[in-house]
């Protein structure tokens, strides 16, 4: 593995950098400038949903970036997301005419032609869940979607698919870091293909998500392991961040850092200079703390 455009396969024709930029919580004053500027930093993956409430800035942000490096559209990998209903929050499941109706106006929101890949945020859509799938499937065969694929599906949302026999998804996005490695989805996820993507991998830094209102959850158990990290960063030459970023990596998941600062941009996408040492893998194996944190407010398999 070298170099920071290394890729993960999803299909046969399709294929996603292993390093994409995250724009949850970036707001529309900062997406345009932040976008682009991870375009120039080299990312060549942005992940956004219509949940993000970002859609329009961010394309301005891809247009910025295309232009400034002299790229085309064909240069980058655009993910987004479906945002399904919840009918636990008065919020009703989509169909799958509206699946189809979100996924266009996500194109026109962000001013593309088409996604490299379109998700089903969470497994929120109940009855309506196959539905949007099989709408995902149409949106692939119409060429509006490259690849398709969920996030946040545990075993069981998966086997429904499976039972329903159609196509399964090309990945799953998941929370995975080494305090939530989620091993029997992921065994389950390999058995059918599925490719993993890793949201959140930087949960266990002491300053994830500590502004007012973005309580994270963890547990003191989880606190007391972070100076781990720390030493083994040291040991690398290499900071903390770039450490969890190159575990998710070396296990062959795409990772979505997200930065407003151009710094840690830049230092999020330099991941393969170094290689965590089999050891150093091992330690971190034994590290798994269960589902994760970065849903605090629920837990979206539900
Ligand atoms: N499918 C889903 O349900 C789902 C859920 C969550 C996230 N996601 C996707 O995954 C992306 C990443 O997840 P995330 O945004 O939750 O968190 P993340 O990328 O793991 O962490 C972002 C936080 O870490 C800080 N940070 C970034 N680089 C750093 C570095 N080198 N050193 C120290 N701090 C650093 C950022 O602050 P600064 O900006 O100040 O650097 C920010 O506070 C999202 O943006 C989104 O695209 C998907």
């Amino acid at each position: 593995m070298s170099g920071a455009q290394t890729s993960f396969a999803l299909n046969s024709d399709t294929s996603i950098p292993a390093v994409g930029f995250g724009t949850y919580l970036i707001s529309n004053d900062d997406a345009e400038t932040a976008i682009s500027s991870a375009i120039s930093a080299g990312y060549r993956h942005i992940d956004t949903a219509s949940g993000y409430r970002n859609e329009q800035t961010v394309g301005a942000g891809i247009r910025k970036g295309l232009q400034a490096e002299g790229l085309t559209r064909a240069d980058l990998f655009v993910t987004a997301k479906l945002w399904p209903g919840n009918p636990a929050w008065g919020d009703a499941p989509k169909t799958g005419a509206q699946t189809i109706k979100e996924c266009d106006a996500s194109l026109s929101r962000l001013g593309l032609d088409y996604v490299d890949l379109y998700l089903i945020h969470a497994p929120y859509g109940g009855d309506m869940r196959l539905e949007q799938w099989r709408a995902l499937l149409e949106l692939q065969n119409s060429g509006k979607a490259r690849s398709v694929g969920v996030s946040n599906f545990n075993e069981s949302h998966l086997d429904e698919i499976a039972a329903a026999g159609l196509p399964m998804p090309d990945a799953n996005q998941i929370e995975l870091h080494p305090w939530s490695q989620k091993p029997d989805l992921l065994a389950h996820m390999a058995r059918y293909g599925i490719a993993p993507i890793a949201y959140s991998s930087l949960v266990p830094l002491s300053t994830w998500r500590t502004e007012p209102g973005q309580d994270s959850a963890k547990t003191d158990e989880m606190k007391a392991d972070d100076t781990a990290f720390k030493n083994m960063a040291n040991k690398y030459g290499v900071s903390e961040a770039q450490l969890l970023l190159r575990w998710g990596v070396q296990n062959g998941y795409a990772v979505l850092p997200k930065s407003l600062n151009p710094d840690r941009m830049r230092q999020n996408i330099d991941l393969f200079s170094f290689a965590i040492d089999e050891t150093d893998m091992a330690l971190m194996a034994t590290m798994d703390r269960g589902d994760g944190v970065a849903w605090a407010s629920g837990d979206p398999s539900k």
